[in-house]
């Protein structure tokens, strides 16, 4: 029998954006994602669609100080608090308003914070207009870089539970070889959250899983109504074989559309990818962040 992760069945529930112009950043997830914006009183605002929730408030440019995951029940949740205080993590108080009292917050080897909870019942809600109010899109993953990333993989597999699904390796001059990107699920999805190493700690992306490809070209049409050019794709990744574009948000924040994200069987050994553009994108020109 295969032991679950104390993590297993979390899923990505919402992630902070900040900005020195949040009211710009609000108006492109309003009008881009389809997502209605609602004022939280405190200077920050909530975005809100079908399947897919995110928070912009007032910070540095292009900044994501926290993403909060969402455990399956009550007894998941405390049952996860109590592993990661056995491990001495410290927990803080969880900074989200999306959660419910009983929600934590840890601080990874980069500063960010991994806030865990359930949902509130009480947030107000908003119904999203325009056009890709209906056009399906589930907060899925979210993607950071680093410049440890021996310390962050200490820290997202050993102590928080992340389960590896795929590494990225890159051949060395002297035979040798650097891990440069690791995938991580918490469901039997290929990844609900990654990391890549880079020259320094910064938020990558996140990204909204469809239903199918036809989906994709849906998105795009829509994001060519509004003159936003796809900055990446479409394309296929190799590892999570998932279809994919990216665009820009207004702080240079990348937002990824994917469908056909792979599932992974339990047990499932890590797979290796060379570090290429062709691990990164089998249809063509690869993102590289190192
Ligand atoms: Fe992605």
């Amino acid at each position: 029998m295969v032991m679950k992760s104390p993590l297993w069945g979390a899923e990505l529930d919402h992630i902070r954006l900040d900005s020195e112009q949040p009211d710009r950043r609000v108006a492109f997830y309003r009008d881009a994602f389809g997502m209605a914006a609602v004022d939280l009183g405190d200077g920050d605002t909530l975005l809100q669609g079908a399947g897919r929730r995110l928070l912009i408030g007032r910070g540095a440019a292009g900044a994501q100080p926290y993403s909060g995951f969402r455990l399956p029940d009550e007894v998941a949740l405390e049952a996860y608090r109590g592993h990661l205080a056995g491990r001495g993590l410290n927990l803080m108080p969880s900074p989200s308003p999306l959660f419910a009292d009983g929600a934590f917050a840890v601080a990874d080897p980069d500063g960010r914070q991994m806030v865990f909870g359930l949902p509130r019942d009480d947030v107000p809600t908003a119904s999203p207009a325009g056009k890709a109010a209906g056009l399906p899109g589930r907060l899925q993953h979210v993607v950071v870089a680093t410049a440890d990333l021996a310390a962050m993989v200490a820290f997202y597999q050993e102590t928080l539970g992340f389960v590896p699904t795929d590494h990225v390796l890159r051949d060395e001059a002297d035979g040798g070889q650097t891990l440069t990107a690791v995938f991580y699920r918490s469901t039997p999805e290929h990844h609900s959250f990654a990391i890549f190493l880079s020259d320094g700690a910064r938020p990558d992306h996140h990204a909204y899983e469809v239903t199918c490809w036809n989906d994709i070209r849906d998105w795009a049409d829509h994001m060519a109504d509004l003159h936003i050019k796809l900055w990446w794709g479409p394309g296929r990744h190799g590892p999570g074989n998932n279809l994919f574009f990216m665009v820009e948000d207004p702080d240079g924040y990348k937002v990824e559309i994917s469908a056909e994200l792979e599932n992974m069987a339990d047990g499932d050994p890590v797979r290796q990818w060379p570090h290429s553009e062709r691990s990164l994108n089998l249809w063509g020109p690869g993102w590289m962040r190192t």
